[in-house]
This record gives C-alpha cells, sequence and structure tokens, in this order.
C-alpha cells in the first residue's frame, strides 16, 4: 500500500476514505513544525496538508512524494518552483468554497460599515444606558460603490450578491475579466488607484504572491475614503496591517475587517487596540458543508493522483498539470 500524510486534523471520515486505499500516517495534534513535517514527509508517496509551508528542502528529503494536495484554494504556503523542479504535483480545493466565502465577506464588509463588533462589545461590558442619536453611526451598503480587488470566481461571486442592495460594482484585477462577466455583474473595471478613491467598500479577494506583498498600505489607505470600510477575506501580507492600525486609529478610513492577517495565528497586537475593526479567525470558507465537501476534494485529488479511484491518474484540480506522468526528480 501507498503511503500518505494527512499533516492535520481532519474530518474522521475523510481518514477512513483514505484508509480504503492508503496507509495513513494522521497528524491529529498541533501543526507540526517545519522539521517535523520534513522528517514525516520523508517515506511518503503523497501528502494532505492546509496551509502547511512546503518548500525544496521538504521535497528532496522526500524522494518518493509524487503529490501533495492542499486543502484550500490558496496555495501559497507551496514553493511552486521546487515543485516544478521535482516534478510533485500540487492540488488544490478551488470552486467547492465560493459561495461560503462570498458569504463571509459580506458579513465582514457589513459588520465592519455597521460596528457590530464594536458596539456588540460595548453593550456586553454593560455601557448602554440610553438610546442615542449619534450612536454608532455607520456608512451605508444600500446604493453604495463596492470595489472588488481580484476579480477570480470568489471575487465574482461576492459582486453578483450587490444587485440586491442596489450598489454599483467597480473592480481591479491582474486581467480584464470577460465583458460577458462583467455585464452579468454589471461591473467596471478600473485601476486600483482609481478604485480606491471611488470605492465605499473595498474587499480583497485576490491570491497572496510575492508581487502583491503589501499591496495595501500606507499609500493605498491614503487614497481610501474616509468612510469607507477595507475588508480583507483573502490572505495575511496582502495588507501592511501595521498601516492599517495607522490609518484606523487616526480615521483615515472608517473600519477594516480582516478575516487573515500577516503570521497568523499570531496577530499584531496593535490590532487588538482599534475598536474599529472586526477581527475573525480565517474562518471564511467554515461552514459544515463547504469544510466537507474541501476535505473530500483534497482526499480525491490525493487518490487520483496516486493512481487509485475512479479517477485514477486525473485529479480534478492539479495546480501543475505538466509533472503529471513525469518520473520524480
Ligand atoms: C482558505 O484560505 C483557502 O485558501 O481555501
Amino acid at each position: 500500500m501507498q503511503k500518505i500524510l494527512v499533516a492535520r486534523p481532519i474530518f474522521p471520515d475523510v481518514i477512513e476514505r483514505l484508509k480504503q486505499y492508503f496507509d495513513v500516517d494522521w497528524n491529529q495534534g498541533e501543526v507540526m513544525p517545519a522539521d517535523e513535517l520534513t522528517r514525516r514527509l520523508a517515506d511518503k508517496d503523497g501528502a494532505l496538508t492546509a496551509g502547511d509551508p512546503v518548500g525544496a528542502a521538504a521535497l528532496a528529503a522526500a524522494p518518493r512524494l509524487r503529490v501533495v494536495s492542499n486543502m484550500a484554494v490558496g496555495y501559497n504556503n507551496f514553493d511552486m518552483a521546487a515543485f516544478n523542479a521535482s516534478n510533485v504535483l500540487g492540488t488544490n480545493t478551488p470552486d467547492v468554497l465560493n459561495e461560503s466565502t462570498a458569504d463571509f465577506g459580506w458579513a465582514l464588509m457589513m459588520a465592519a460599515a455597521r460596528r457590530l463588533a464594536e458596539s456588540e462589545h460595548w453593550l456586553r461590558a454593560g455601557k448602554w444606558q440610553k438610546w442615542a442619536y449619534d450612536g454608532f453611526l455607520g456608512s451605508d451598503l444600500y446604493g453604495s460603490t463596492l470595489g472588488v480587488v481580484g476579480m477570480g470566481r470568489i471575487g465574482q461571486a461576492l459582486a453578483r450578491r450587490a444587485k440586491g442592495f442596489n450598489m454599483q460594482v467597480i473592480y481591479h484585477n491582474r486581467s480584464r475579466v470577460a465583458l460577458e462577466i462583467e455585464a452579468e455583474l454589471n461591473a467596471e473595471y478600473v485601476s486600483k488607484q482609481d478604485l480606491l478613491r471611488r470605492a465605499d467598500h473595498v474587499v480583497l479577494v485576490l491570491p497572496y504572491t510575492k508581487e502583491n506583498h503589501h499591496t495595501i498600505g500606507a499609500a493605498e489607505l491614503a487614497l481610501m475614503k474616509p468612510s469607507a470600510t477595507l475588508t480583507n477575506i483573502a490572505r495575511g501580507g496582502i495588507v501592511d496591517d501595521a498601516a492599517l492600525v495607522e490609518a484606523l486609529r487616526s480615521k483615515r478610513i472608517a473600519a477594516a475587517g480582516l478575516d487573515v492577517f500577516e503570521g497568523e495565528p499570531k496577530l499584531n497586537p496593535d490590532l487588538l487596540t482599534v475598536p474599529n475593526i472586526v477581527l475573525t479567525p480565517h474562518i471564511a470558507s467554515a461552514t459544515e458543508a463547504t469544510r466537507r465537501a474541501m476535505a473530500n476534494l483534497a482526499a480525491d485529488n490525493l487518490i487520483a493522483a496516486l493512481g487509485e479511484g475512479p479517477r485514477a491518474g486525473r485529479p480534478p484540480n492539479p495546480i501543475n498539470p505538466d509533472v503529471i506522468g513525469k518520473a520524480r526528480s
């Protein structure tokens, strides 16, 4: 039987599925440090990860490894140049999380705009004595302008929901999306600068790459309206968290919603000191149905890539399909 490592605790029934095909080494404990991950990968044919960094050293130490299946749509934890150089396949879990993640983007954006977390903390602290005409004034979503940075599948799902709020949709992306999609979403393609200047609510839904590290920093925040909100459901590192703290403190922008952080699960402690922010622990895809779908898709990818099951040799979501069928190097 081929051997696999499942690097994180996941649904036990998905482990049972994997056990039908493989000898499974399952980490049910804490997130493994890099040296333990490397050691446990050394004799494996495949692995299932969820955000665990996998780079050249781990691949070099695991000569049998042919596939690493990430239970996430984002795969910035994989060094794809090293995967390609070693002919190791990477896979991810796109699409199954689009709608849940888009829902959550709206939840954070609305919470930021209407000061949900801030007012709830105030109420819980026993500070509510009287109604006040100016208590927790926020900014409207209905009829406002939504700025989506990153118009991939999740960005489109997010923008589609704007119709019911009668919002104008503007977007920025590496390249313009198909005209039919723009027409369906009633979305206008604009430069990043224009988007930041015009949007009432900016939502970040782009993948993390070295090039877009700190895509939103002090200079970009300075372009935004003082009444605007910023929501990040993409990846930590896209926003300069220290610059964001400063912009929120000085009311340069009104509020923010963050589900992802630089260096998570640790976060910049200053984020905890500003009231006009909603903070959640990377849960945008976290519904029972969606996380199950992601885990099962990650298992499907692993099973198929290792030549087992009904799709043997044809994993549904290869990131670097060119390496399929090539000998490990
Ligand atoms: C979650 O962050 C994912 O990339 O799926």
